[in-house]
């Protein structure tokens, strides 16, 4: 097959911006530490504040409430590392609270780091969510009480797409004195944010998920609020994160972002055309499935779907010898044949769940590609339940 694949899988990663490949090419001759204080450290010092200032503009925030971190995971190990350090900043920051709330449908990199403060102690509560991933503002009101020093709870969900409405969550936190982070790695660059309208204590942001290089992220760190960095031992990122800034990554995110300011909001609105086609597409072609997640308070371009009497794991491996690459669950838990703990979150069954895949659309996909990819999965799915001993036997 000499066509190039139809990518399905932004959520997992998206390919580079054209624009982000010639900064990069050019940055790469842009070697100062941007901590000299010669010529060329100056030079690499002004590119980094520049992006810190597209970052924290594209979010309503300032300047200096953004640090670079390594990544998305290391955003939110950071927030939640806070709830068991010992340090004078870290009990100032929590409020002398000791237990952290969170949800059953974060991310692996909260759900791991969370297990782990359990395990020294931290009392941590898994909030539930409904069929569609949706978080009830009277279950968090339902768990808050004196001892809580930070609720955490991801904005856009990265299998389901299902989105949460922070603003409340995060007033409901307030109303305790607790703190309120938010994973938003899914949803900046997708959907509007604004640090300040939401309200948010921290956020965590990714650039590999905007058509951003890969190894950089960002934390909003709002204004005030007392801090304790993860890794120590440099002053830089205003002492809140040691090491040399990854000065080619930065300026990457920086015009990642410049350019989801052109583009986020027409892409928004063209993905959703093209997932309905996919939707419709398929509820034609296809019986017995089910969409998960919710039908509107959704990301634009993810859609996860159930097929009965198909596995997720073989539906991916045909799609990819027809050329198109889809997931099942996240790509941080493909390798595990866990079922997803998000879909089982959500009350589906593990045969279910098992059945699962996701496609995220993304900037380069077309309508043609749609088309074929429901012609496609039609004669996958229809294979594979032929072959099947459990299809037709009512799963639920
Ligand atoms: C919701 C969510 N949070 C955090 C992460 C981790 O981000 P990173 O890959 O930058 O570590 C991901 C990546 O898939 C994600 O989807």
């Amino acid at each position: 097959m000499n066509r190039k694949p139809i990518y399905l899988d932004h959520n997992a990663t998206t390919p580079l911006h054209p624009e982000v490949k010639k900064i990069l090419i050019e940055m790469m001759e842009i070697y100062g530490n941007p901590s000299s204080l010669h010529s060329d450290g100056r030079e690499a010092r002004r590119r980094v504040e520049d992006a810190r200032e597209k970052i924290a503009t594209f979010i309503n925030a300032r300047p200096d409430e953004i640090i670079f971190v390594g990544s998305g995971s290391e955003a939110n190990n950071t927030v939640l590392s806070m709830m068991s350090c010992s340090s004078k900043q870290c009990q100032m920051t929590r409020k002398m609270r000791d237990e952290v709330i969170t949800t059953k449908i974060e991310h692996p990199c909260i759900i791991e780091s969370s297990k782990c403060l359990k395990e020294r102690g931290t009392p941590v509560t898994y909030i539930d969510v409904d069929e569609f991933g949706i978080i009830y503002p009277d279950d968090l009101r339902k768990h808050l009480n004196s001892n809580v020093g930070l609720v955490s709870i991801m904005m856009a969900n990265n299998e389901i797409g299902t989105i949460q409405d922070i603003k409340t969550l995060a007033e409901i936190t307030h109303k305790n004195d607790s703190l309120f982070h938010t994973d938003a790695v899914q949803a900046v660059g997708k959907i509007p944010v604004d640090v300040k309208d939401l309200n948010v204590d921290f956020l965590t942001i990714s650039g590999h998920k905007m058509y951003g290089p890969k190894g950089i992220g960002a934390l909003y760190i709002k204004h005030g609020i007392p801090f304790c960095p993860l890794i120590r031992g440099g002053h830089q990122e205003m002492g809140r994160r040691a090491g040399t800034e990854n000065t080619l990554g930065i300026v990457g995110f920086g015009k990642a972002i410049e350019m989801r300011v052109i583009e986020m909001e027409s892409e928004g609105k063209r993905l959703l055309e093209l997932k309905k086609i996919l939707r419709t597409g398929f509820e034609k072609s296809i019986p017995d499935i089910k969409f998960n997640g919710h039908p509107t308070e959704c990301l634009p371009g993810t859609l996860n779907v159930s097929f009965d009497g198909a596995e997720g794991e073989s539906i991916l491996l045909y799609l990819d010898l027809a050329g198109i690459e889809v997931s099942t669950g996240s790509a941080c838990a493909s390798g595990s044949l866990d079922p997803s703990h998000v879909l089982l979150a959500t009350g589906l069954s593990a045969e279910r769940a098992h059945g699962s895949v996701r496609i995220s659309l993304g900037r380069e996909n077309t309508a043609e590609e749609m088309h074929y990819v429901v012609k496609t999965l039609e004669e996958v799915i229809r294979k594979i339940r032929s072959m099947s001993t459990i299809y037709g036997r009512n799963v639920k």
